[in-house]
This record gives structure tokens, C-alpha cells and sequence, in this order.
């Protein structure tokens, strides 16, 4: 069967990915690049749809502005409209001249041929692409009713979908717990007390738990608090997480990082780690959670993070199609020198934002360049950031 994806992406060379290469290689199977490859193409194809479903497809054929697109929209609909255009420019959907973008032809839109061929490479990943179809088809009222992208997008139709995205056994998301479980383990103290950050649907604890016991590390841990600010994630956690996370030593509690972790209990300088698998985009003023994570930290403790990276701040990344819709992923505190976009950065951005909040070094897991260069398509990174 010919598949539909164009060539697909050799993995890095081992000596791109630093010391802990041998254990980050494994990632980099021929599934994984699939799914990579597919998803990012599936959410281009989703994207032009959603737009000619909101009946915009005879404006693109004419060629239009982001100006002109937004002119009769709620205010809302401008983010993700700007970060749709420019993709769907880059993934050769959309012609690009100056502001004006094209739509010239017939493209291929084709999703069943996307998926068959995935079930082929890929089996049991079906999730990434229900989950695209279920924001397009729920998301239309955000651009013509003006109403709010979370109710549409986390409601009850979407959250299992949500669930199963986000777990270790789908191989397009495991790099983001994996790469933030090797930083944690490199120099865990013994006794080690770590506070989660947004834990979600609890797949960093579960991996956490189960290649700690294989590897015999998982006794050094004293405490792990694991807390999210959404009580749907707390209570199934709280219910799950003891089966499904053996030998964790668990507590539970609500937690907001937008504010002070002091008013919630979390004492000054009490922690050895504080792990954030992608949340701490949403810090709505990251420098000030960044200084109260920091101090929250004991002398040595570190700042354990998992993030979706760009290469360049101005390359759009498939994954933010789903979050442009979503107030507290866009609506952050900006500020050119330390928080010079809303949602993902480049490594270089979080490290001025690192280090403006007062942490003194920033390790890469793995180190993002050159590797970010040669592969652009690699988006995911952890860091290790010493208090
Ligand atoms: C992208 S998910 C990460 C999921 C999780 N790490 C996992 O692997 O399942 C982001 C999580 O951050 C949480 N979150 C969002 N805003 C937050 C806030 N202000 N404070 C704490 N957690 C937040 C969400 O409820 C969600 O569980």
C-alpha cells in the first residue's frame, strides 16, 4: 500500500542526543515518526476543513488577509486564526504572499486514507486523530457564537478522548513523560519529597512508579504530591493512582499555579523537586509562578520540566492547534524579554525565563541544539533547572 505521508524522518544520530542518548534513541522508533509525521499532516488537512465548514472557502480561493478573515468574527477567533493561516502555509495547503493567503487547486484532504495507512504503522493510535475530528466538529461556536473554546473543548463528549491522549502507551505523547522522567532521576536525592504540577490524567506518575521499581530507584522518593488545579483529574487520580502507580508514596491535593503555592499549603524551601509536564505554559504571570515555584524549592532542589519546544518562536507547531482555542493557553502575560509569546517557546526563551525568575542553570534533556536544527519536527524537550 502506498502511504500517504511523503517521506518520513530518519531518527536523530545518537551523538545529537547527549549523554543519556542510549536511553532517548528508543523513542525514535519507526511508530513514532509515523505518528509524528501523520498527525502533523492530519491536523493540517482537519484545519482547512474546519474552515470550509464555517463556509470560508470561497474567501481563500479569492486570497485573504487575517484581518480580513477576523472582520466579521468574535475577537476571540483571531489567535487560533493566526496560527492557522501561517500553518497551513507551511504545510503547502495554503499559498503565502505577503499577509494574503491562497487556496489554489484541489488539495488532497483526505483523512480515511491517513488513518488506514496509520493502523497499518501505527495500530491502536486512533486516538490522536478522534481527538482532531472531535475538536472540529465541536468547536465551530467558538468562532460563531463567541463562546468559550474550554466548554467546547473538554466537555463530555471530548474528556475520554483527552484520557487516552494523554497516556505513556500512546507513543506520540510518551517522549513528553519519558525525556521529564530521565531529568527527574538524574540526581534524586535519597528521602526525596517532589510535588507534581497539572498531573492530570496521571501518566507521569504511572511511568514514574514503573521504571523507578525496574530500575530500583523508586525508594529514594519520600512524598510524591501529585496535584492538578481541575477536581475531574484530582478525584480520578485520587481513586486510580494507588493501583495504577505501585509504590508511589502518594498524597493528593488541589493546586492553582497561578497562585501563591503558599496560600495552598506548600511551605518554603520544603521541596526537592517540583515536576510540570506540560503546564507551565499556562502560567498566566510565568515569571511570578516561576519565582514562587523556586521558592518553594529546598537549597539544591531543582525544577524538573517537560515542554513542548519550537525551533524558532515563529514556527507553528501541530500540537497548538488544539490549545489556540484556549483562554488560558493564549491569554498569558507577555513580556519581550522573558515571556516573548503565549503557549510553547523555544529552549532558548525558557532559559531567559529561567533565569530572569533567579534559577542559576538550565540542563536540556536532550540537549535541544543542534538537534533542533537538523530536526525540526523534534518538539519535545525536559529540563533540569537548578534553584
Ligand atoms: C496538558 S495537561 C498535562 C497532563 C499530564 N501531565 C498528563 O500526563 O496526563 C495539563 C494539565 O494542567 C492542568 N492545569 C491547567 N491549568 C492549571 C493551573 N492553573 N494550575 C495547575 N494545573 C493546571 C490541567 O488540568 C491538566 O491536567
Amino acid at each position: 500500500m502506498t502511504q500517504p505521508f511523503g517521506p518520513i524522518e530518519a531518527p536523530p544520530r545518537l551523538d545529537l542526543l547527549g549523554p543519556l542518548g542510549p536511553e532517548i534513541i528508543k523513542l525514535f522508533t519507526r511508530p513514532f515518526l509515523v505518528i509524528h509525521r501523520a498527525s502533523g499532516l492530519y491536523t493540517a488537512r482537519t484545519c482547512l476543513l474546519l474552515l470550509f465548514d464555517l463556509g470560508w472557502e470561497a474567501h481563500l480561493r479569492a486570497g485573504v488577509t487575517l484581518d480580513a478573515l477576523c472582520a466579521e468574527l468574535p475577537e476571540q477567533a483571531r489567535k487560533p486564526l493566526a496560527w492557522m493561516l501561517p500553518f497551513l502555509a507551511v504545510e503547502g495547503l495554503l499559498l503565502r504572499k505577503g499577509d494574503v493567503y491562497t487556496l489554489n487547486g484541489e488539495p488532497d484532504l483526505d483523512l480515511a486514507g491517513i488513518r488506514e495507512a496509520m493502523d497499518v504503522e501505527a495500530p491502536g493510535h486512533g486516538v490522536n486523530f478522534d481527538l482532531l475530528d472531535g475538536v472540529r466538529s465541536h468547536i465551530p461556536p467558538f468562532f460563531t457564537e463567541g463562546k468559550a473554546g474550554e466548554g467546547l473543548l473538554f466537555d463530555l463528549a471530548l474528556f475520554p478522548l483527552w484520557l487516552a491522549y494523554f497516556r505513556n502507551e500512546n507513543l506520540g505523547y510518551l517522549p513528553n513523560n519519558l525525556l521529564t522522567l530521565l531529568a527527574l532521576r538524574e540526581g534524586l536525592p535519597e528521602g526525596a519529597r517532589v510535588l507534581e504540577l497539572g498531573g492530570g490524567g496521571g501518566s507521569f506518575a504511572q511511568l514514574l512508579a514503573r521504571q523507578g521499581a525496574e530500575e530500583g530507584w523508586l525508594s529514594r522518593l519520600a512524598e510524591y504530591r501529585f496535584t492538578d488545579v481541575a477536581p475531574t483529574f484530582l478525584r480520578r487520580a485520587q481513586r486510580d493512582l494507588k493501583a495504577s502507580a505501585p509504590g508511589l508514596p502518594l498524597s493528593f491535593q488541589a493546586l492553582d499555579l497561578n497562585r501563591p503555592l503558599g496560600d495552598q499549603g506548600i511551605a518554603a524551601a520544603s521541596l526537592d523537586a517540583i515536576v510540570g509536564i506540560n503546564v507551565l505554559h499556562v502560567a498566566q504571570d510565568l515569571e511570578a509562578t516561576l519565582r514562587d515555584l523556586r521558592s518553594c524549592l529546598k537549597p539544591g532542589g531543582r525544577l524538573v520540566l517537560g515542554e513542548c519546544l519550537k525551533p524558532t518562536l515563529d514556527t507553528p507547531l501541530y500540537l497548538e492547534f488544539f490549545f489556540s482555542f484556549i483562554k488560558s493557553f493564549t491569554g498569558v502575560k507577555l513580556d519581550p524579554r522573558w515571556r516573548p509569546r503565549h503557549g510553547f517557546l523555544t529552549p532558548e526563551a525558557w532559559d531567559e525565563a529561567l533565569h530572569h525568575a533567579g534559577f542559576t542553570r538550565v540542563e536540556h534533556i536532550p540537549p535541544p541544539r543542534p538537534l533542533m536544527d537538523q530536526h525540526p519536527s523534534f518538539t519535545v524537550g525536559a529540563m533540569s533547572v537548578f534553584s
